[in-house]
């Protein structure tokens, strides 16, 4: 089974999708794995920072992410075998991978390894563009939305950013901005897929009517 998760930055989809996986399996007798496609833009994102590779520089970056060995177990993300997974919810890297992620070739470098990583598992991914583009067949889908400001207000609770809220407010609306017009995998609400607005809902609330759905 495929469940797949859509919506903008602070939407909650990962902390949602993490909680469906762990759930699922625990209720079914059968491995639910969590996917954050996010965290696969982020690793290449680092990766073109520490190579001294400016992230919208198209050719290098494609050249880079064609020759890089990216892994993921259990959430962990590993790049050329290094556990990078707490390196990459920094400003620096928030700010560079939404750019870098608008570069085509690199969208497909990232499919392909999703899809191919989550062959024959039960999953619940989340991202942009795992609703429309890369499993639209899914069992599955929904779109989490909720307004800039709640958004913001989310991130800056969460204390790793350095940024005032409003800093916040401003990346996020930018961000969007990128996410809702790439040439390919753009941010948006595909058909028939199921939206929520959680600006005014807990974790529990959301995980509520998603679980509903799905059962
Ligand atoms: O979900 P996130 O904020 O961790 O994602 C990091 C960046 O990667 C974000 O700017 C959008 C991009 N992204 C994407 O283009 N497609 C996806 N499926 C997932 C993330």
């Amino acid at each position: 089974m495929v469940i797949a998760i859509d919506g903008p930055a602070g939407s909650g989809k990962s902390t949602i999708a993490k909680l469906l996986a762990e759930n699922l399996t625990k209720k079914s007798a059968q491995d639910y794995t969590y996917i954050n496609s996010g965290k696969l833009y982020r690793a290449i994102t680092l990766g073109c920072l520490r190579a001294d590779i400016c992230p919208v520089d198209s050719e290098k970056v494609i050249e880079f992410a064609k020759n890089i060995d990216i892994s993921y177990k259990k959430d962990v993300v590993f790049l050329n075998g290094e556990d990078v997974s707490g390196l990459l919810h920094t400003d620096e890297i928030d700010r560079h991978s939404s750019p870098l992620s608008a570069i085509v070739p690199v969208r497909h470098i990232v499919n392909d390894f999703i899809q191919k990583f989550s062959k024959d598992q039960n999953i619940v991914v989340e991202g942009r563009d795992m609703t429309t583009v890369v499993f639209p067949n899914a069992e599955h889908r929904f779109y989490l939305d909720a307004c800039a400001d709640a958004r913001a207000r989310r991130r800056f609770d969460q204390g790793v950013s350095n940024l005032s809220l409003k800093e916040i407010k401003d990346a996020i609306i930018k961000r969007d901005e990128i996410d809702k017009n790439k040439t390919e995998g753009s941010l948006k609400i595909g058909e028939g897929v199921q939206y929520l607005d959680t600006s005014d809902l807990t974790i529990i609330q959301v995980y509520d009517k998603l679980i509903k759905e799905i059962d």
